[in-house]
C-alpha cells in the first residue's frame, strides 16, 4: 500500500528538471517539476475559519490550519511544554535524525553565532552545541513555557534565551551565521515571512536551517494534516526559499528509524531544508503587513474553538508512530510495510 523509500537520508537539490536527489541511490531521478497546488478551499465562516476542503484536496499554505496561528500555538504549548521531551517528542524526532538533520547545516566553527528559531525546549540546540559554542547561540522562542524547560538544562545555561516571534526577529540584519529553525515553520501563519526574516539575519555567505513535516499523501493523515497544522510539501519549501533570495536550496529527508522510509502518513519532521545567503542585506522579497500579530486582541471564543480542534487533530499523529513502530516489530526485515 502505498510508496516507501529507502532508508537513512536523501538529499534532494534543484535541478534544470526540477527537483531532484543528490548524493543518494536514486541520484539523477527527478521528481515532478514544481508545481503548486492554488486550488480553492472555502472557509464555512470566517471567525472560526472551519476548512471546508474535501479531504482529498491539500489546503492552501496561505490558508492556516487550527494551530497554525500564534496565540493557539502558544497554548498548545502551554500544555505540551509538560510532556514534550519526556512523551511526545521521542516519537517523532530522534537524536539521530536532529543530528543527521542538522549535519546539513553545515555548524562547522565553534565560533559561530548560531540563532535558534522556536527553540522550544532546546532539543535541537542540544545537538548545535556540540558544534557551536553555547554563548553564541540564542535560543529563540514565542512559548515562556518551553524555555522555562531551556533553563533548566545545565549544558544549556550559557545560551541565549529569548522570548520572540519567527516572524519579526529581534536581531539586526547580517547578524548570524547559521539559522536554524526545528519543528516549528508548521506553527507559523505566514511561513514565507519567516523565512524572509531567516535570510535578514543572516551574513553574506551565512546558511539557513529548517527542519520541518512533510505532507502526508495518505488521504487520512492528510484530513488530519490539514486540520492540525502546515506539513509543507517539499516544492513549496524550495519556493518559499527561493523567492527570499536563498541560493544553493537543498533538500535532506529525514525520518524515524522504525518507519522504514515510509512517508505516506506524513512526517512531523521530514526534511532538512538547507540555503545560503548570497548577498549582504534584507531579503529582496517585498511582503505586506504582518498577517498576525500575537499582541492583537483576539476572539477567546474563536481562539478556544481553533485550539479544541486542532489538538484533537493532532492525537491521530500521536497514534502513527505507535502503529508504525508496532508495524516495524511485527514485519519481517528487509520487507516494506
Ligand atoms: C515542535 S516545537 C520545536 C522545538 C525545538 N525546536 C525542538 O527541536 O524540539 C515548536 C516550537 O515552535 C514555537 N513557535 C511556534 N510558533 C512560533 C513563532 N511564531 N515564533 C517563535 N516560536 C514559535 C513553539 O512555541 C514551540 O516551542
Amino acid at each position: 500500500m502505498g510508496s516507501s523509500l529507502p532508508y537513512g537520508a536523501q538529499h534532494l537539490a534543484l535541478t534544470p528538471n526540477g527537483l531532484g536527489f543528490n548524493g543518494s541511490n536514486l541520484h539523477g531521478r527527478n521528481l515532478p517539476k514544481i508545481k503548486l497546488v492554488g486550488r480553492n478551499c472555502n472557509l464555512r465562516s470566517k471567525k472560526l475559519a472551519v476548512p471546508r476542503c474535501s479531504v482529498s484536496i491539500p489546503r492552501p499554505a496561505s490558508q492556516p490550519r487550527f494551530i497554525q496561528h500564534k496565540k493557539e500555538a502558544f497554548w498548545f504549548y502551554r500544555f505540551i511544554s509538560i510532556a514534550y521531551d519526556s512523551v511526545l517528542n521521542p516519537g517523532h524526532y530522534t537524536e539521530a535524525m536532529r543530528d543527521d538533520a542538522l549535519e546539513a547545516a553545515d555548524l562547522n566553527s565553534r565560533d559561530a553565532i548560531v540563532v535558534d528559531v522556536g527553540g522550544g525546549t532546546g532539543f535541537t540546540t542540544s545537538g548545535i552545541v556540540k558544534h557551536v559554542d553555547a554563548k553564541n547561540v540564542t535560543i529563540l522562542d514565542q512559548s515562556p513555557h518551553q524555555l522555562a524547560k531551556v533553563k533548566e538544562k545545565e549544558h544549556l545555561k550559557e545560551c541565549k534565551i529569548i522570548e520572540g516571534d519567527a516572524e519579526d526577529l529581534p536581531f539586526e540584519t547580517d547578524y548570524a551565521d547559521r539559522y536554524v529553525s526545528a519543528g516549528s515553520i508548521e506553527y507559523w501563519p505566514d511561513p514565507q515571512r519567516g523565512i524572509k526574516e531567516a535570510y535578514r539575519v543572516l551574513k553574506k555567505g551565512g546558511k539557513a536551517c529548517i527542519i520541518g513535516p512533510v505532507y502526508p499523501t495518505f488521504w487520512l493523515s492528510r484530513f488530519f494534516a490539514d486540520i492540525w497544522m502546515l506539513f509543507p510539501k517539499e516544492e513549496e519549501y524550495i519556493e518559499w526559499f527561493q523567492k527570499a533570495g536563498f541560493e544553493d536550496v537543498q533538500i535532506k529527508r529525514i525520518g524515524p528509524k522504525w518507519y522504514r522510509g515510509v512517508r505516506r502518513f506524513g512526517l512531523i519532521i521530514g526534511c532538512s531544508v538547507t540555503a545560503v545567503k548570497p548577498t549582504s542585506g534584507d531579503s529582496p522579497l517585498q511582503l505586506g503587513p504582518k498577517v498576525e500579530d500575537i499582541e492583537k486582541p483576539v476572539n477567546p471564543f474563536q481562539i478556544l474553538i481553533r485550539f479544541l480542534v486542532g489538538t484533537t487533530a493532532s492525537i491521530y499523529y500521536l497514534l502513527v508512530p505507535v502503529y508504525m513502530w508496532l508495524k516495524n516489530q511485527i514485519v519481517p526485515k528487509g520487507r516494506p510495510i
